[in-house]
């Protein structure tokens, strides 16, 4: 049976409107004017999915959904925080009494940003001891569509403490300067914000949300390799070769993803031991790792990794030998999928909602889908070509509506700008 449904889009926001937003409802909040306004994009992983921890290579792009907070310095070492996802939640913690454990919810994000500059941030990014600040917080990345909302709180707060700190401090890190200035100061704000994720917040997940957030340029993906972090922007103007990307949040939850990331770093690690190597990444022959490890679920985890990497770098290769026209572009789709299949069947991290909206997106003409992110829910993509992104949408439409499930959202992933001070 098949079925009409209309696509539902998210709406794209609207940057300007944001800044005065998030302006106007800090003064309603705490009574007087912010320094200033830092936002920062939740990405897109196009390719190298669960792969950040064991030093592959990624391809995250920035979206034009972001995170904005408005601040402002105050000089009594007390942060202060509110949110308008979270009304009448407003949250105050003395910054040198901060411990991991001691906090709950969408404040962890915050003030543990605020703990691990000054636990590992070097002495340009350590707060002073009188540094304070008032964070009125605008999340504006779709929450649970594996797009990095909690990265992007995480640096848009970094980089609004750090430059907020500038008048109490001797010297003033350029964090704010264009981010190909300020790439290595970036880079190391990451770390800072990884170390917020994993040790704050509890999630041991790798680097790529915070790295993307922060160091991804408009009109660029950003070819990452994981092993040190070092990072090349690849130009990446899909509408200039007549293609899209369409996102489709599957708006899926599900329980069972918890521990399950953690159970699959664990896999991996131990397929690692195993083998002698550091990481997986180091394994050259697939088929002698495979046949060594001698256990089904931990060879598969393998095959995935390695494979992902393969197609990693080769889909990279293509994006530097020229546009994805043609016999490259059929080649990246295929890669796209390929990465799917790997996910869905040895790594075991998809659900049905993302293998449906993959599979229909494929027969609508789709040149390559796959999950992306953490998956088991959140949100899957699409290369597709421009004119078809509306009928490919409500294919996908449809094979929801004929399953009775709630209507995923569709995102279009235009190019987002980079993480920075925007008023
Ligand atoms: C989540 C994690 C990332 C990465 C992806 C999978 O987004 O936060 O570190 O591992 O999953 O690629």
């Amino acid at each position: 049976m098949s079925m009409t449904a209309t696509a539902q889009w998210a709406a794209l926001p609207d940057h300007s409107a944001e800044i005065a937003r998030v302006r106007e409802e800090f003064i309603t909040a705490y009574g007087y004017e912010p320094d200033g306004v830092w936002s920062a994009p939740g990405r897109l992983n196009l390719l190298g999915e669960y792969i950040d921890f064991l030093g592959g290579s990624c391809l995250p792009m920035p979206l034009p959904y972001r995170t904005y907070v408005a601040g402002a310095l105050r000089r009594d070492g007390v942060l202060r925080a509110s949110s308008l996802q979270m009304p009448g939640d407003e949250r105050t913690v003395v910054i040198r009494d901060i411990q991991p454990g001691h906090l709950k919810g969408w404040f962890t994000y915050v003030a543990g940003v605020a703990w691990a500059m000054n636990q590992e941030g070097g002495r340009d990014i350590m707060l002073p001891d009188e540094f304070g600040a008032d964070l009125l917080i605008n999340s504006r990345v779709p929450v649970g569509g594996g797009l990095s909302s909690s990265a992007a709180l995480e640096c848009s707060t970094a980089l609004a403490l750090l430059e907020l700190s500038c008048p109490v401090r001797d010297e003033c890190p350029e964090a704010d300067a264009t981010p190909a200035d300020s790439d290595a100061l970036r880079a190391r704000l990451a770390q800072v914000c990884i170390t917020a994720e994993n040790k704050m917040a509890g999630a041991h997940t790798g680097g790529l949300d915070q790295t993307a957030s922060l160091r991804c340029r408009q009109g660029h993906a950003l070819a990452l390799d994981c092993r040190d972090m070092s990072a090349r922007q690849v130009p990446f103007d899909l509408s200039a070769v007549g293609l899209e990307l369409l996102v489709i949040d599957t708006r899926a939850k599900h329980s069972l993803a918890d521990g399950q990331y953690g159970s699959r770093r664990a896999d991996c690690e131990e397929s690692a031991r195993i083998l002698g190597v550091g990481q997986l990444v180091d394994v050259e022959d697939l088929d002698e790792a495979t046949a060594a490890l001698g256990n089904e679920r931990l060879a598969a985890r393998t095959r995935h990794v390695v494979s992902e990497i393969a197609r990693t770098r080769a889909f990279i290769e293509l994006l530097d030998e020229g546009p994805l026209e043609g016999v490259r572009l059929a080649v990246a789709g295929a890669l796209l999928n390929d990465s799917h299949d790997s996910l869905r069947d040895d790594y075991e991290v998809s659900c049905e909602e993302l293998d449906v909206a993959v599979e229909a997106a494929r027969a609508a003409g789709a040149h390559g889908a796959r999950m992306t992110g953490g998956g088991f829910g959140g949100s899957a993509i699409a290369l597709v070509d421009a004119h078809a992104v509306e009928g490919v949408a409500r294919a996908v439409a449809a094979a929801y509506a004929e399953r009775g499930w709630e209507p995923p959202h569709f995102i279009r992933s235009l190019p987002g700008a980079p993480a920075g001070r925007l008023d």
